[in-house]
């Protein structure tokens, strides 16, 4: 570990930071959202499988490449010797500055929503909402805000910066969950809300549901984009790698299937529907916590929103991250301009997203892809294009990276330093077995299943599913 890069000064510190980057709006805002619209239960039992069988190997390899190379995604792929497959790290700092661009106007709407509620105001039903997002130079405060906010943390560095941050915020989004899924249970209606949530009928599996649910799976990991190459490369060589990973997907996934605890009793103690889509949270959840009247009302939702624009933030941390990283290592510029230059990048690219949701009409109705109803706004396409199509696709690049390029004698033997116990282990077997097969062709199949779908509206994978 070099002294001008620094590096995270406990395994600890590193898991709650890689989990602060996996958990976020993907965990509490739109895994509800996708739980309601992919029929609810049997969506948690395709996401879930998801997580386990394929996310966890990808992340042992991109922990694994960034801990061996110590550099950034770009720089991993290039000091390893093989300057081509840098490409995947040019791909993951495109899907780092896109999603960045927009998660971070979602982030806004969630501290916005926190700061209204603190003054007693409620924005209840769609309208409201709409009204909210229109407002773009309000939106547009909090979005300088909490991009700013972002950018002080990742100004200071690994252990001064992220990781002292990640230890005071995880815990305290855990202890605000459960204390809101207590509160979940004692409302009307709660149960209703478990079964839809917790009994799967598998006749809703569709084609849709299974690579949505992949994509779910893939953004709330942080995975497909080097940001864990990138929180890998500041890893001490005595870290387990297998274990730290299986910690931090275990914490993302429970954070994901503890959220769906607190939301579906909400929503459905309004007798609400639960296929709401991006708006189930902003647009429903206000009306469940005026209800409760003035004073809970305050308190829970502030703590809601409150509680999403933490997870938020942990992500956005590690989003400019991964951008931050590259231009420290590769164009040798100071850790604070190149965090605050590439911040301010990122803004401006988020700038149509941010005027895509009732300030802009043409933005507003953007694109419309082929085989849908509706035009789409540029937020919801950038999303399409970063999160459905370029992480799996990175994922899929990762696993025949690793396995075929790296070779796999090289990544077992950075998987056994600092765990002296995974040398023939049937997990290291079950990560190798994992990134040589199912990875590359599973996640091939739903790159291309995506890619046909989303811009030629050919259903592929229905004509496969029947
Ligand atoms: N995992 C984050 C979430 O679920 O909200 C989103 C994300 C963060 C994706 C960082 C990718 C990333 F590199």
């Amino acid at each position: 570990m070099t002294a001008q890069r620094g590096g995270f000064s406990t395994r600890i510190g590193f898991i709650l930071a890689a989990a602060g980057s996996a958990v976020g709006l993907g965990n509490i805002w739109k895994f509800p959202f996708e739980v309601g619209k992919g029929g609810g239960a049997a969506f948690v039992v395709m996401y879930l499988a998801f997580c386990f069988i394929l996310c966890f190997p990808v992340m042992v390899a991109e922990i694994s490449i960034g801990r061996k190379t110590q550099l950034n995604p770009v720089g991993a792929f290039k000091s390893l010797g093989y300057k081509r497959w840098s490409i995947i790290g040019y791909l993951g700092l495109a899907s780092g500055i896109l999603i960045l661009s927009f998660y971070n106007v979602v982030a806004a709407w969630a501290f916005g929503y926190f700061i209204d509620i603190l003054n007693g105001q409620f924005s209840v039903g769609g309208e409201a909402f709409g009204a909210y997002t229109a407002d773009w130079i309000k939106i547009g405060g909090y979005a300088v805000i909490f991009m700013i906010g972002t950018a002080f943390v990742v100004s200071k560095g690994i252990s001064g910066g992220i990781e002292k941050a990640a230890k005071i915020l995880m815990p305290t989004l855990f202890i605000m969950i459960l204390g809101l899924i207590v509160y979940a249970m004692t409302l009307p209606n709660a149960m209703e809300g478990l079964k839809f949530y917790l009994v799967p009928e598998f006749s809703e599996i569709t084609g849709p549901v299974v690579y949505s649910a992949l994509g779910q799976a893939f953004f709330s990991l942080s995975l497909g984009m080097g940001a864990l190459i990138t929180y890998g490369s500041y890893v001490a060589k005595d870290n387990n790698i297998v274990s730290s990973a299986a910690s931090i997907t275990l914490v993302d996934v429970g954070v994901a299937v503890l959220a769906g605890f607190m939301i579906f009793p909400f929503v459905f103690s309004q007798g609400i529907e639960p296929n709401g889509g991006p708006g189930l949270i902003f647009a429903t959840l206000p009306g469940v916590f005026q209800s409760l009247g003035d004073v809970l009302g305050i308190v829970v939702g502030a703590l809601f929103f409150l509680l999403l624009s933490f997870a938020a933030f942990t992500s956005t941390i590690s989003l400019l991250e991964v951008p931050t990283a590259y231009v420290v290592d590769e164009h040798k510029v100071s850790r604070t301009k190149a965090c605050w230059g590439v911040a301010i990048a990122i803004f401006v690219v988020g700038i149509p997203s941010l005027l895509s949701y009732g300030a802009s009409e043409s933005l507003g109705e953007f694109i419309q892809l082929p085989g849908t109803d509706n035009p789409m706004p540029f937020l919801d396409f950038v999303g399409v294009i970063a999160n459905d199509t370029f992480l799996p696709l990175g994922g899929f690049l990762i696993a025949v990276f690793t396995i075929y390029v790296w070779r796999k004698e090289n990544f077992n033997k950075e998987l056994a330093e600092g765990d002296a116990e995974i040398k023939g282990s049937w997990l290291q077997s079950y990560v190798n077995f994992a990134l040589s097969y199912i990875c590359p062709i599973l996640l091939g199949v739903i790159f291309i299943v995506t890619v046909f779908d989303k811009f030629f509206g050919v259903k592929l994978m229905s004509m496969l599913l029947g």
